[in-house]
This record gives structure tokens, sequence and C-alpha cells, in this order.
């Protein structure tokens, strides 16, 4: 999928052992990352989508970040998300350096402490919801009867109890994009991320996830990420960043920069 590049160099020294306590950064912070550049080559041109960007989420807080179409929202999220390695920079979540894993490591921490939601679905098309969202629990050995029980209780929080057998492709795009926030959630991720959730869904559909994720955020006491171009869920967030040559600055949640 990502390309890994190099990762050229860290900020911080890196701790021998990554369960020592005080190889935290900073003690309450679920993320920090910290001087990330990214850079993408393509032939003899270089783009810095991330120029020396730093950011530290606390646990339960809620993070919009905005930004016009090619800023780099999702090359940061998908960054946080051990999905791609920053050309240089640290991110540390729960303390750990992400930059200092083993793939297995690294696969482990992307299966248990990061659920993620994209803008398009990304169900298995021919697999029903409770089996989409039992997934992550199947792919970390949970026995099936019990990872079906408790995608079944997500699926009722998302408000799908009628839909647990259907196939993803027999659903529409609002009850898609519930199922993927029950999968996202399932395994009681440290952190969620969202990219664009409500970018491919109708306004009513829209508004109906943004408030969704908010109830859920709440009740569950998450500590969100998301990138947006929805008003709702950038005003209802505990902060809102703009990501603006490369690196994030205070932003509004109105105005033009929203498309
Ligand atoms: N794998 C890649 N290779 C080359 N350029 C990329 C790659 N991924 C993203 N980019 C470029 O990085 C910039 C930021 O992209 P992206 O993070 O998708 O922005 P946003 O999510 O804010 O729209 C864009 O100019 C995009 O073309
Ligand atoms: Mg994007």
């Amino acid at each position: 999928m990502m390309t890994a590049t190099e990762n050229a160099g860290t900020h911080l020294p890196r701790s021998s052992s990554s369960d020592v306590p005080g190889a935290q950064p900073a003690s309450s912070a679920v993320v920090e990352a910290i001087a990330l550049r990214k850079v993408f080559r393509s032939g003899a041109s270089e783009i810095v989508v991330l120029n020396g960007l730093s950011l530290r989420v606390s646990a339960g807080e809620r993070v919009a970040i905005v930004g016009p179409s090619g800023a780099g929202k999702s090359t940061l999220l998908h960054i946080l998300a051990a999905l791609d390695t920053p050309t240089s920079g640290t991110v540390y979540c729960q303390g750990r350096d992400l930059g200092a894993l083993s793939d297995a490591e690294l696969a482990a921490f992307r299966n248990q402490q990061v659920g993620f939601v994209w803008q398009r679905h990304h169900l298995l098309a021919d697999f029903t919801a409770e089996e989409n969202v039992a997934m992550p629990l199947l792919l970390r050995g949970m026995a099936r009867a019990e990872a079906l029980s408790a995608a079944r209780s997500w699926l009722r929080e998302v408000g799908l109890q009628e839909r647990l057998r259907h196939r993803a492709a027999q659903l529409s795009g609002g009850e898609q994009q519930r199922v993927a926030i029950a999968r996202a959630l399932v395994a009681h991720p440290a952190l969620l991320l969202a990219d664009e959730p409500t970018g491919d869904l109708d306004a009513q559909n829209a508004d109906a996830i943004a408030r969704l994720l908010e109830h859920l955020h709440h009740t569950h006491r998450l500590t969100t990420i998301l990138a947006t171009h929805n008003p709702v869920l950038a005003r209802r967030s505990d902060r809102v960043l703009r990501l603006e040559r490369g690196v994030l600055v205070p932003g509004t949640a109105a105005g033009g920069e929203l498309g």
C-alpha cells in the first residue's frame, strides 16, 4: 500500500525498553508527534508534505484537523496509525516510539492500539456486518463465538441491530460507515483516527455519523483525531488545528477553509 520510507534520525533518545513507564516523554499524552517531516519523491521532484509538524493529544481529547485537499491530513493520520513512516521525526503512542517497533510489534500496535475509520468504508463486501466488525478480534486469535458476540454488541451501539447478518455490499453508505466505526472500536483501541469519515455521505447521513462519533467519543472516553471538512464534526471538537505548509496551526471550524 504505502511506501515505507527510511526513518532518518529521531529527535529524542530511544528508550532501551519501551515498557518502562519513564520512557514516556509526557505521561498523559496518548499521542505525541515530534518534528515530523514527510517528503514524497517522484522522479527528480520532491513534495514536502509535513515540515517539522508536532502534535500532542491527551487522553480523552477530541482533535479535528482541517485544511484544504492536498494539505497532508491523510499523510499525517497514516503516520500516526503506523501505516506509513515519517521521513524524520518521532511518533510516540502511549509512550512507545513507533519508529523503534519491530514489524511484528507494529502489526500488534495497529491491531490493538489504533482504530481507523476511512472516508470509504473498506469493508469486506461478501462478509456480513457482524463478521466485518469481528475481524480485528479474529485476527488477534479470539474465538469466533466470542468475537461475533462482541461485534453484535457494537453493532447495536451504532444502531444496526437489524442488520447483523446483512452482507456489507447490501448496506447503504451510511450503514456501511456505521459498520466501519464499530469495527474500528471493537478492540477498544487507545486511539481513534478518522480520515474524512463523512466525506462520502449525503448531508443527512453525514450529520448522523458526526453525531454518532461524538456520542461514542464521550460514552467510551475515546481519544479521537479526525481529519474533516464537516463543520459539525470540527465545531464539536475540543481543538481545531489547521494543517498549513506542513505544520499545524490553530484553526477554526467555520470559514472558507472548509470545502
Ligand atoms: N504515496 C505518495 N506519493 C507521492 N505523493 C503523495 C503520496 N501520498 C500523498 N502524496 C501527496 O502529498 C500531498 C498530501 O496528500 P494527502 O495527505 O492525501 O492530503 P489531504 O489528505 O490533506 O488531502 C498531496 O500533494 C499528495 O499528492
Ligand atoms: Mg485526505
